[in-house]
Order: structure tokens, then C-alpha cells, then sequence
């Protein structure tokens, strides 16, 4: 068993993303007053910790992940004062505090990029960004290939001439991790968190942060690739592991780390470096049960050489929301909701998620919910595209719907919008479905069937069952559209992902399930969890 400072290997951890949690000043954009008048819901709910999407002062040209002053809360959202509160407010709740860290680019609004653009090309204020003079003749042609995730050139030119790095944005300049002083900076700002309570920090990005300084065409199978999971990176986590290390108890890092090879992916899990990394493989898995045992295997199989727990997620502020993901012909993996529009089964969905929710807690390791996702929320497919603010949307002119249809602040009560999000008269930042009356939080605490309820009984579950959290798992046979495992002592867990009723194992006890059972079976898109001689 693990240490309690070691907590990160089994916790449940709640994603708040802040501007859509809940609003206490009728701005129509939450804030940290919100998350504190909400502590005793997160407590109820069974979450060990929270993880806030970047709350620091902001442009918001990407929901915050552009970040201007990382000493500095959001205006919109509070101060500086008022995350220490709830930092120490959500500890005396017995929740952990994460925070996010997006050391890949800043603002172009920070400090150190309106310096660079003063002092000019050739100037030491622009080595810490990646500028560059274009190709053609005039230097109009960015410096290379490469493209932003969010759509078009990865380079945006600047009046002098010069052109700039954007892997994202282009209110996010890349900053270059060859220069000393991007390195002092970014662990001084693990220190400022740190010595605050933060209990850790999501590292956004992880992989991607290190870029060959050649900066070569992107090629196809590059090897090594110029700006992705270069093997540099891994001294960076080093040495934010001992900064970790140096605090009682020890901080933890979680990395944002999409990378295909599974192999490559445990590489920043080794004992010196992150100590867990999200597990992307499990949450673009399809509803297909070999795909699902197989990501599962795989996952554990590269965990347990580095001695990390696995980490399992369903859904996060980037990703289309599981109901509707689950709902869908092809349940394959859409990012950012690029399957807008295809037809949509949402009590399919739903039933697949409440399943999938019983299978994700159920695995050995740490766990991922994020807002909403326990109150079985679908995406808002038809924002209008006047309010869409996320700039994958509008890099791609539309093409790509983006990702605020995830990002709709939360039905808490009411049945009427605002649903408590905010006081009464307020204006969420992008408007709610008026069908969400049915799924506010207040009307599914009294409702024993409803998704919350669902979240609540499995997580509470999962703190007094020993065998759940980190720990091993052996599969049980069972047919192939059948998972089934156990963890020891005593629990089991099926899930029926075919269309025929299966057969649980004899002499068990039913603790908890995401259907009814019918006859004593288990029925399709049904999970269960049991007690076994
Ligand atoms: C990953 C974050 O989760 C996403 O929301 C953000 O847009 C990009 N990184 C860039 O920071």
C-alpha cells in the first residue's frame, strides 16, 4: 500500500474549469467565490482533489492557457487572496489543490513577449521566444512548415518583419526552453504554487515543449521530430521533480502527454520524472470491448516497469463530452467535437457512460472527472457561432466546431438559465441548453437514479473499498464482449458491452450497478461492481 503522501496514485480527481463552475458576482463568467460556495457539493461528491484549469491573469485568447502573469489571478475570477482561501478551504475538506502550468508558451501579453517586440530583432529579449527572419525573398514566407493545432501557420509576422513560433495560438508565443532563464522562471513559479498549498501541478502540454533549434521542416516520420517528445524534455521534469521533492509533503506532477507510442508515453513517467501523465489511449478508446481490454493491458503493462500508477480519463475541457461521444454510430474518438451533427443517441450514450464511469473507477490507479461529466452532460452542439470564443474554431473558419460545446457553465438549480450558475438576471458566457432543467445538480441529489447519484455511491465506494485505487487488477475470463477483472481483496468488476444479457460469476454480492440487473444478469452497456468470496 502506498504512503499518504503518495495520495496521487488512487485519487479521484475533479477538473474545474473555472469561468464555467459557478458565478458569484453576475458577470455571467465563474469565479473562485464560486468553487468556494461549492467545497461542500466537491466534498459530498467523493472527489481527494482538484485540478483548475489556469486561473492567472489572462487575455483569455484561449481560455486562459495564455497566460500573462502566473502571480496573478484572472481579475474576473478573484485574487490572489481568494485562491489561498480556497486553497486552504478545500484542505480543510480533506481536497488537494492542483494547479496548471503551461510552460509551452505565454501570453502575448506577458511581460517578456510585449519586451521582445520593443527591443527588436537580434535583441536578447527575443531569444527567449523562437523569431525568426521569413523565407522568400522579401521574407514573407514564415520561416518553416510547421502549423498551429488550432489551424493555419504555426508563424505570425510581426511589423518589423521578423516572424515568431505559435504551436498554438497566435496569442501564444512559444517560448524556448534552450534559455536559462525560461527554465529559472518557470520553477520559481513552481515554488510561488507550491508554497501556497498547491499539492501539485498539471503540466499542459508536457511533450511538446522542447523544439529543435534548427527548427527543420516537419517531415513526414521525422526521427527525431523537431518539436515533439524530443529526448531534451526529460531533463526539464528532472529537475522539476527535485523542486517537487524538496517540499513535505512532496508535490506532484501530472502530465499532458498525447503521444501515440505507449513506450514513449513511460518515458516521462521513470522515478525521477512526472509522477503520473493523463491516459489519452483509454479516452479515445471506442465502446468496443477488445479495444477497450487491449488499451487497459497496454496501459498497465507500460505503467508497471516504471513503477507509476496509470491514470484513467473520460473526458476533459478539450474533448467532445461522453454521453454524446458514447452516443454516436462510430464512438470512436472525435477531438473537439469533429463529429458535430452526426446523429446522436444520447440515452444510448448516457448508459454507455454511466458503464464506463463504473469501468474507469474501477481500474487500478488515479482518476479523472471532469465538471459535469457527474451530472452525465451532453455537448452543446448548437452554440451560436457569435458566442464561440475558442480560437480552434476560428483558426479553421468554422470548419473545426472547437471545444466550448464542453465548456458550458453548469445547471446547478432552477429550471430556468442561469440554473444557478449565477444570480439570478445573470448571462453565462455561453448560453445554456434550456432542456439542462431536467439535469441540474439539485434535481439529480434527489434522484437515486441519476448520474450523480451514480458518482456519488461509486466514489464513496471506492474510498472504503480497499481493493480500489492504485493497486493490480487480473482479468477473469468471460466472453469476448465481456470485460471482467478483480481486485483484491474480494471486488469485482463486469461489463457487458455485447447485445446479449451475460452471466455474472456465482456466490457474489452486487454492490453497486449502472443498470438494473435483469434476472440476475447482466444487461448490454451494463457495468457492475461486486463483492466476491
Ligand atoms: C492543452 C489544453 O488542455 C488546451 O485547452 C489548450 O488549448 C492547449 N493545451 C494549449 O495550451
Amino acid at each position: 500500500m502506498h504512503q499518504p503522501h503518495e495520495w496521487w496514485r488512487g485519487a479521484a480527481i475533479y477538473q474545474i474549469y473555472v469561468r464555467s463552475f459557478a458565478d458569484t458576482d453576475g458577470d455571467g463568467v465563474g469565479d473562485l467565490a464560486g468553487v468556494r460556495s461549492r467545497l461542500p457539493y466537491l466534498a459530498e461528491l467523493g472527489v481527494d482533489a482538484l485540478w483548475f484549469t489556469p486561473w492567472y491573469a489572462s487575455p483569455m485568447a484561449d481560455g486562459g492557457y495564455d497566460v500573462a502573469d502566473y502571480r496573478a489571478i484572472h481579475p474576473a475570477f478573484g485574487s490572489l487572496g481568494e485562491a489561498e482561501k480556497l486553497i486552504s478551504e478545500a484542505l480543510a475538506s480533506g481536497i488537494r489543490t492542483i494547479v496548471d502550468i503551461v510552460p509551452n508558451h505565454v501570453s502575448d501579453r506577458h511581460r517578456w513577449f510585449q519586451d521582445a517586440l520593443a527591443a527588436g530583432p537580434g535583441s536578447p529579449e527575443r531569444d527567449r521566444f523562437w523569431f525568426r527572419e521569413g523565407r522568400g525573398e522579401r521574407g514573407e514566407l514564415p520561416p518553416n512548415n510547421w502549423m498551429s493545432q488550432f489551424g493555419g501557420s504555426a508563424w505570425t509576422r510581426v511589423p518589423d518583419g521578423q516572424w515568431y513560433l505559435h504551436r498554438f495560438a497566435s496569442a501564444q508565443p512559444d517560448l524556448n526552453w534552450q534559455h536559462p532563464e525560461v527554465r529559472r522562471e518557470h520553477e520559481e513559479v513552481l515554488r510561488f504554487w507550491f508554497d501556497r498549498g498547491a499539492a501539485g501541478v498539471r503540466i499542459d502540454s508536457a511533450a511538446e515543449v522542447i523544439k529543435d533549434p534548427a527548427l527543420p521542416d516537419l517531415v513526414d516520420g521525422a526521427d527525431p521530430h523537431p518539436y515533439l517528445d524530443r529526448d531534451e524534455i526529460h531533463d526539464v521534469y528532472r529537475d522539476w521533480r527535485k523542486v517537487a521533492e524538496s517540499y513535505t509533503p512532496p508535490r506532484a506532477l501530472i502530465g499532458e502527454v498525447w503521444l501515440p507510442d505507449p513506450e514513449r508515453f513511460a518515458r516521462y513517467l521513470r522515478p525521477d520524472e512526472l509522477h503520473t501523465a493523463f491516459n489519452f489511449g483509454f479516452l479515445t478508446c471506442p465502446w468496443d470491448p477488445a479495444r477497450l481490454r487491449e488499451a487497459i493491458t497496454t496501459t498497465l503493462a507500460v505503467h508497471t516497469p516504471v513503477g507509476a500508477p496509470a491514470t484513467w480519463v473520460l473526458a476533459n475541457h478539450d474533448v467532445t463530452r461522453t454521453v454524446t461521444r458514447y452516443g454516436r454510430a462510430d464512438t470512436g474518438f472525435d477531438f473537439a467535437a469533429k463529429a458535430h451533427g452526426t446523429p446522436t443517441d444520447l440515452a444510448l450514450g448516457t448508459r454507455r457512460a454511466r458503464a464506463a464511469a463504473l469501468l474507469s473507477l474501477a481500474l487500478p490507479g488515479s482518476v479523472y472527472l471532469y465538471q459535469g461529466e457527474e451530472l452525465g452532460l451532453p455537448e452543446v452542439e448548437d452554440l451560436p457561432h457569435s458566442v464561440i470564443e475558442d480560437p480552434m474554431f476560428h483558426r479553421t473558419q468554422g470548419a473545426d466546431p472547437g471545444r466550448d460545446g464542453c465548456r458550458v457553465p453548469l445547471p446547478w438549480s432552477g429550471d430556468a438559465p442561469p440554473f444557478g450558475f449565477g444570480p439570478e438576471g445573470t448571462q453565462p458566457w455561453l448560453p445554456q441548453p434550456r432542456h439542462w432543467s431536467a439535469m441540474t445538480a439539485e434535481q439529480q441529489v434527489a434522484d437515486r437514479g441519476s448520474m450523480l447519484s451514480l458518482y456519488r455511491t461509486a466514489l464513496r465506494l471506492r474510498r472504503s473499498e480497499t481493493a480500489l485505487g492504485d493497486g493490480q487488477m487480473t482479468w477473469l475470463p468471460s466472453g469476448p464482449q465481456v470485460l471482467s477483472f478483480t481486485r483484491d481483496p474480494g471486488f469485482g468488476c463486469v461489463v457487458n458491452l455485447g447485445s446479449e444479457p451475460a452471466p455474472l460469476p456465482p456466490h457474489r454480492q452486487v454492490l453497486l450497478s449502472s443498470a438494473p440487473l435483469r434476472d440476475g444478469q447482466l444487461p448490454t452497456d451494463t457495468a457492475v461492481w461486486l463483492r466476491l468470496p
